[in-house]
This record gives C-alpha cells, structure tokens and sequence, in this order.
C-alpha cells in the first residue's frame, strides 16, 4: 500500500521545485525535515496555508527545520502562484518563497506518499492532494503524519507546538501531555524506573495520587 508510517525512512525522490531539481535526502542534509502538500495552485486555503509557512520559516529554522511544499501543478504554475502568496502576505508580489515547492503534475509522488483525497477532484474527475504534514527527523525516519483533508486548512501553531515536542521527546526519556506547550512540565516515559527517574531529572519528579494506587502520573519541570 503506498504511504509512509511512523518509523519508515523517507523515500530518496528527485523532484522538480521551484528552486531546482532535488535529491530528497540531500535537501534535509542532516536537518529535520517538512514535507506538505495541498490541493492545488491558485486555491483560496492553500494560498492562507503557504503565506502563513513563509512567515513562520524562522521559527522553523530556529528548530533547525527545513521546509518544503508539494502540489500537483507545474514549476512554472507554483512560481505564478507565489507572486498571489505573497501579496496576500502583504509582501511584494514576487515568484520566491523562502521554501521549495515541488512540482507533482503527474501526481507520481502524491501516489507514492499516499496524499490523495478521494473525495476532493479536479474537473477532469482527477483526486485532488489532501494536507499532508510528515515530519522526518534527522535521520530521515518518519517521526509525525498529519492527515487533513482538502477541505480543512492546517493549523500552522500546532505545528510548530508538535515539532517542539518531538524534538524535546527524541534526545530526553519524557513525553509531553495533552494541551502542552513549551515551558510546561512534561511527563517521565512509563518505562523509567523511579529511582532512574530522581537523578534523570533534577528539577524532581512529582506523582499524582490515584484511585488504582498505580504511580504512573510522574510529572517533571522540562527538562533543558
Ligand atoms: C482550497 O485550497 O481552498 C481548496 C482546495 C481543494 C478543495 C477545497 C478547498
């Protein structure tokens, strides 16, 4: 079945962008890495979505992020469209954006990565791309697939808040509970023992009380 699950490594594609052919894993280098697709050029949300990512590619770079778009239109459509991105961004209307677009006209990658949506088609009666996030860290491994379907434009904060948490997740043995943001405090992963646990983590580890009598609501300060 085509796609990509948590864990798989990023396939090596060449590709047509708007900023050149790429090689996939020469693009993230050793980076972490975003790959999302839309729809379709010249559609109203996916216009609101990619001027959104151009003002947030610091945060992104910050995280040592690279980013890159993927839609099923030409190199030459994706440079036209971008002028209309960045003149809804309030910006001069030129063809650059501080990312790659991939250009997917055939649809050979959005098959391969399993992106489409069977409910959205173009007038040819041709499946539309949904909004696909995949995360790749820096050893190219799949660590995050969000899949929005082409009706629902993405929310670009829980991105950035999801990138937060997977970065802070891979190099320390925490998770982040539901709602976090960066700052809060972080749970201590199921598998560590206590006594592990205390001198992990500094800053101490508190345990909420529960009727099972069960200790696994081990909360820590985030770790740095
Ligand atoms: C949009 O980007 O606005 C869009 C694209 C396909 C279907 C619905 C909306």
């Amino acid at each position: 079945m085509p796609g990509l699950l948590l864990g798989d490594e990023a396939p090596n594609f060449e590709a047509e962008t708007t900023q050149g052919r790429i090689r996939f894993h020469d693009f993230l280098g050793d980076s972490w890495g975003i790959l999302f697709s839309h729809p379709r050029d010249f559609t109203p949300v996916c216009t609101t979505e990619l001027g959104r990512a151009a003002k947030l590619v610091p945060e992104f770079s910050k995280r040592n992020v690279k980013m890159i778009a993927l839609s099923i239109d030409s190199v030459q459509d994706h440079l036209s469209w971008s002028k209309d991105i960045n003149a809804y961004n309030g910006e001069q209307p030129e063809e650059k954006l501080p990312f790659p677009i991939i250009a997917d006209a055939n649809r050979e990658l959005a098959v391969k990565l399993g992106m489409l949506d069977p409910d959205e088609r173009d007038k040819d009666g041709m499946p539309l791309t949904a909004r696909v996030v995949f995360v790749f860290g820096p050893d190219k491994k799949l660590k995050l697939s969000i899949l929005y379907p082409a009706t629902t434009g993405r929310n670009f904060d829980e991105i950035l808040r999801v990138v937060d948490s997977l970065q802070l997740t891979a190099y320390k043995k925490v998770a982040t509970p539901v709602d976090w943001k960066p700052g809060d405090s972080v749970m201590v992963v199921p598998t560590l023992p206590d006594e592990e646990a205390k001198k992990l983590f500094p800053k101490g580890v508190f345990t909420k009380d529960l009727p099972s009598g069960k200790k696994y609501l081990r909360y820590t300060p985030q770790p740095e």
